[in-house]
């Protein structure tokens, strides 16, 4: 039998850890992190800085990240700093993204249990599928099953399925709108197929993962308001500032033609922060190049593009003590993914999903430094810690997202086009070629 001298230690033990625990599971603590708009407290820095430091390399003591609402900008942010290359790693801003995530969906999808996924789209874009697959890491999170997912009502769907498994657990069920950057009048696919959507359901909670947001064409935006403002219980997410602007504008306080609020709106970082920190794609991924330049070939391509250098692998002359690098250029839209378009096929979306998100890490794993003018060329280097240079997209979104939420990561630096982009890496590498001769012989531990 134990005596009681020696089971006061235990119980007290018990005690503390029982008390942690329900500490860390009370709303309270939750609630701690600064809710959008308020002033990111110390709460907030404890939370990002109290998770486990799992990258040897990381350079930065960061903090927590807020939105950025400010309108008097006082010190420059790191990402615009011109005199200095990229670092490696920013893991307390990529938990903290990660963590208003999860607490903003907690309360958004309280009481859901069973969801359909509207917006589905399967193409080899890595960016998606990271997003399509950073969605199933949250339902997994909160318990929801994952049921059925279309991207339109009338075509590649079966929509008499999908009404019926929301019928069958509702008023547990509720339809996820996917997030990403198709919730604009441009193409004028995805936004009408929405509007259908949101009009068929009435009974159904609507919930939305975040989205950019560029509508211009007012019967397009009026359309939009008559759908999005009858529904009765519809939740709308921005991932940037400016298109929760757009928002507030439109169904908030002084919304025109919509009832004020009715339509609740949130800014919250993008879905594919809930990979949180993958550190391992970047030190476990074999470095095939020096740099890596992913960029996009499509209409979104911006003045700042790339198109001087070819795509494929080559060398690129940074100039200075540098010289010539090796590179990888590509778009990953258009880069299959081994395993998947051949036998085997993998099967299922989710399974082609994880595969192609993985191959995107590991892609922006193998170089030592990336140029990018992809949104999620961005975020997924951020989240492995890879130093990079964005640059911005036609519609401003890469901006709007990155002046938001990560401007304060060291591993980023904004370039407005591909000779500033050169001009960083030349930085980077000669910081490197000086820190190897400041080791001496065998200084070179890459
Ligand atoms: C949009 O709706 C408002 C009010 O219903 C109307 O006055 C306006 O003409 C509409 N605009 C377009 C372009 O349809
Ligand atoms: C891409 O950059 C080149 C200069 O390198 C420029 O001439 C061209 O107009 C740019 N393309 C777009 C779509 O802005
Ligand atoms: C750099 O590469 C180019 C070919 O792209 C080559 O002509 C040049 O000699 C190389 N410079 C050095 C210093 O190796």
């Amino acid at each position: 039998m134990l005596s009681t001298k020696r089971l006061t230690p235990i119980l007290l033990a018990v005690f503390l850890l029982l008390a942690t625990l329900f500490f860390l599971n009370t709303p309270e603590a939750i609630s701690s992190l600064p809710a959008y708009g308020e002033k990111a407290g110390s709460s907030a820095v404890t939370a990002a800085d109290s998770q486990q430091q799992t990258d040897a390399t990381k350079s930065q003591t960061s903090t927590g990240v807020k939105p950025d609402t400010s309108s008097s900008k006082p010190a420059i942010a790191i990402s615009y700093d011109k005199t200095t290359p990229p670092t490696t790693g920013c893991e307390p801003i990529v938990h903290d993204l990660q963590q208003r995530i999860i607490s903003t969906y907690q309360t958004q999808l309280k009481g859901i249990r069973y969801a359909n996924v509207f917006g589905y789209l399967e193409t080899e874009n890595k960016g998606d599928a990271a997003i399509w697959s950073a969605q199933q890491i949250l339902m997994s999170m909160m318990g929801i099953n994952f049921l059925e997912a279309c991207r339109f009502t009338d075509k590649d769907c079966d929509i008499a399925k999908f009404r019926s498994q929301l019928e069958a657990h509702a008023p547990h069920s509720a339809i996820l709108i996917a997030g990403g950057g198709n919730f604009n009048d441009f193409y004028w696919e995805d936004q009408p197929s929405r509007i259908k959507m949101v009009s068929m359901f009435p009974n159904i909670p609507i919930r939305s993962f975040p989205q950019s947001i560029h509508m211009t064409h007012p019967d397009r935006i009026n359309l939009t308001k008559t759908s999005f403002g009858s529904h009765p219980d519809l939740q709308l997410a921005a991932r940037d500032q400016r298109s929760y602007n757009w928002l507030s504008d439109t169904f908030g306080q002084k919304a025109v033609d919509v009832e004020a609020n009715k339509v609740r709106h949130i800014l919250t970082p993008d879905i594919a922060f809930m990979w949180g920190s993958r550190p391992d794609f970047r030190l476990n991924t074999k470095k095939t190049h020096q740099v890596l330049i992913l960029a996009r070939d499509d209409w979104e391509v911006s003045a700042g593009n790339s198109s001087s250098i070819p795509m494929g692998e080559g060398v690129l002359d940074l100039g200075g003590e540098v010289g010539n690098v090796t590179y990888n250029k590509v778009d990953w839209k258009f880069t299959n993914t081994p395993g998947i378009n051949e036998s085997p096929r993998e099967e299922g979306k989710n399974q082609r999903a994880w595969a192609k998100a993985i191959q995107g890490f590991e892609m922006l794993g193998s170089a030592d430094f990336v140029i990018t003018d992809r949104l999620h060329g961005h975020i997924m280097s951020t989240i492995i810690g890879t130093p990079h240079v964005l640059m911005d997209s036609k519609l401003g979104k890469n901006i709007d997202f990155h002046d938001t939420w990560t401007k304060d990561c060291a591993a980023t630096r904004v370039a407005t086009d591909i000779e500033e982009a050169k001009n960083f890496a030349r930085m980077f590498f000669e910081k490197r070629l000086r820190e190897e001769k400041k080791g001496g012989d065998g200084g070179n531990v890459a």
